[in-house]
């Protein structure tokens, strides 16, 4: 029998180096040349993206072998290794995901059928797993040789981001060109990533530009990561380079739920960084100061860890997550370092999009309250503060997590029912004694509602502070609102952790019994 299993060897070694051969012609991407170019402007390889993201040797790829179906425009005469896109399953911070990289060096990770293909089918994994997507961009765009087949891949990728939002967590990581129909699948993620001076996203380029409306720019000023982080609002995080982008990642992934029908990780308790943050003495005396309120979120979560969203983009509002006596929770607060933290366009969307992330995946939200309201200005009004700022009202009307506030200075006006109040259902607020609670602040209400006395006065301006102070003493205090039973507790600042450790503890179980509707329709 021995002899017998020698002459069998041959047939399975032929086929063995056969399937060494294709992987090793698969695995040249496009060409030493072509990676040359990539690798001269600081980007690594597609396969060396996914590897450095995902922890050591869990890498399984799948449909290497696959080829583009093209035949117009010579395409049938071209090789493209896996069709430009590799697809595969692994491992991150010890759970599986699903992750795709688009590979620049064949055919500028432009998308033809069998790509899109490659891609909706690890999209199809991911939600029959119950597993997070990572995608990684760097695409010219739907392949222009294939014309409707690569739009029809587009509106398929579309469809399921979509069947997938608020399931499992999608991220995108932009690393490279990211043209035309490229950049809709990351804008349906929930979180984007962007390098600086590698990731570059635009529906129309430079070039289109320059023809249609004769108007120059280059691909940088134009949707450069800068761009996204801080005008446009479209990415989550900004990283200096890849490596701080992947660490980044890891850092998200800690936070998150890996489903909507599973819990974030827990970890150990940790105390703030006392030392360092101090939450006697965060807030000015004079109300008028501003203050850092990430230095109070710092001063009460676990290991004074903040891991800010968009954090350039409408500095106006911070939001992020952090954890609180070893749990995930979701924080949304004012920011009076930036126009004194008021709500406007930006920001009230910025805010309503992560309070419905949080909803949509079971983290609590912490809500941190000063902000002299919405901000008046014809530029606001014609940018449609309305209809944006109501995105707030719903997103925290309709979440249906625990939603605990804490007021600590102003709460004026719209701002005070936006900033999850009672009023919206949120479960437990508390107030610092420094809060103020009023339509608007002292000196704006005294000038209305004390006109004619300051104005018909001998002496105008000693009346108009009488009357400042005399509205400051009634309303700039969170008492009116206990009275009413709008606040559930006044409480010392240096008892604010253990209150909020608490009204999370005790809302774990929390449940709400919503209208029987298909969905609401949000003022999107
Ligand atoms: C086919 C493409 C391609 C595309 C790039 N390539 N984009 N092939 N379809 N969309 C190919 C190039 O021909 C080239 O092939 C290789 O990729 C590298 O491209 P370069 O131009 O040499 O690279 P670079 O100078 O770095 O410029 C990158 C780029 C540029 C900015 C992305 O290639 C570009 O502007 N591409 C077109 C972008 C675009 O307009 N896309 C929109 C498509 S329409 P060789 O063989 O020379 O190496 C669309 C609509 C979908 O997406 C709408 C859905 C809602």
């Amino acid at each position: 029998m021995p002899d017998k299993q020698k002459s069998s060897d041959k047939p399975v070694k032929r086929k063995s180096s056969d399937l060494k051969r294709r992987m090793r012609d698969a695995l040249k991407g496009g060409g030493s040349k072509a990676i040359e170019k990539q690798k001269a402007i600081g980007k690594l390889t597609a396969r060396e993206r996914i590897i450095a993201i995902l922890d050591p040797k869990t890498f399984y790829e799948y449909d290497l072998f696959v080829e583009h179906a093209a035949k117009d425009f010579d395409m049938n005469k071209k090789y493209l290794p896996g069709d430009g896109v590799i697809t595969g399953t692994g491992i991150l911070s010890g759970h599986p995901v699903c992750i795709y990289a688009q590979d620049f060096t064949i055919a500028g990770g432009s998308l033809g059928y069998m790509h899109a293909k490659k891609i909706t089918k690890i999209m199809d994994h991911a939600m029959k797993l119950k597993v997070p997507l990572i995608g990684i961009n760097d695409s010219g765009g739907a392949r222009i040789q294939e014309g409707v087949n690569s739009l029809a891949g587009y509106g398929e990728i579309f469809y399921r981001n979509t069947q997938a939002s608020g399931v499992i967590p999608q991220i995108s990581v932009i690393l490279g060109p990211c043209a035309g129909g490229a950049v809709y699948s990351p804008a349906l993620t929930d979180f984007v990533f962007v390098v600086d001076k590698i990731s570059k996203m635009f529906i129309t380029g430079p070039e289109v530009i320059k023809t249609v409306l004769g108007e120059e720019i280059s691909m940088e000023e134009l949707g450069g990561a800068l761009v996204h982080s801080e005008i446009t609002g479209n990415a989550h995080f900004y990283a200096e380079s890849e490596q701080e982008c992947f660490d980044q990642i890891k850092q998200l992934i800690s936070f998150i739920p890996w489903s909507n029908k599973k819990k974030a990780d827990s970890f150990p308790k940790k105390a703030p960084k006392s030392k360092k943050y101090k939450i006697d003495s965060v807030i000015p005396t004079d109300p008028r100061q501003p203050y850092d309120i990430r230095d109070v979120i710092k001063a009460v979560c676990d290991d004074s860890e903040l891991m800010e969203i968009q954090e350039r983009f409408a500095p106006n509002i911070v939001i992020g997550f952090a954890r609180l006596g070893g749990e995930t929770v979701g924080f949304v607060a004012n920011q009076p370092l930036y126009l004194a933290g008021v709500l406007d366009v930006d920001s009230s969307d910025k805010a309503a999009r992560f309070i419905r992330y949080c909803d949509a995946f079971s983290i609590p939200l912490v809500t941190f309250v000063d902000l002299p309201g919405y901000l008046p200005g014809v530029d606001q009004e014609h940018a449609g503060v309305i209809r944006h700022g109501a995105k707030l009202l719903y997103a925290y009307s309709e979440a249906t997590v625990p939603k605990i506030t804490l007021i600590l200075r102003k709460a004026y006006g719209g701002g005070y029912i936006a900033m999850c109040s009672h009023h919206l259902k949120a479960d437990f607020v508390f107030a610092w004694p420094s809060a103020e609670i009023a339509v608007m602040g002292p000196e704006g209400a005294a000038n209305i509602i004390f006109r004619k006395e300051i104005q018909s006065a001998e002496n105008p301006d000693e009346v108009r502070k009488q009357k400042v102070a005399e509205y400051k003493k009634k309303y700039a205090n969170p008492y009116v609102a206990a009275a009413y039973g709008y606040i559930d507790a006044v409480i010392e600042p240096s008892e604010t952790r253990n209150i909020l450790i608490h009204a999370l503890e005790i809302s774990s179980e929390k449940t709400e019994v919503t209208p029987d509707k298909k969905h609401g329709i949000p003022p999107f």
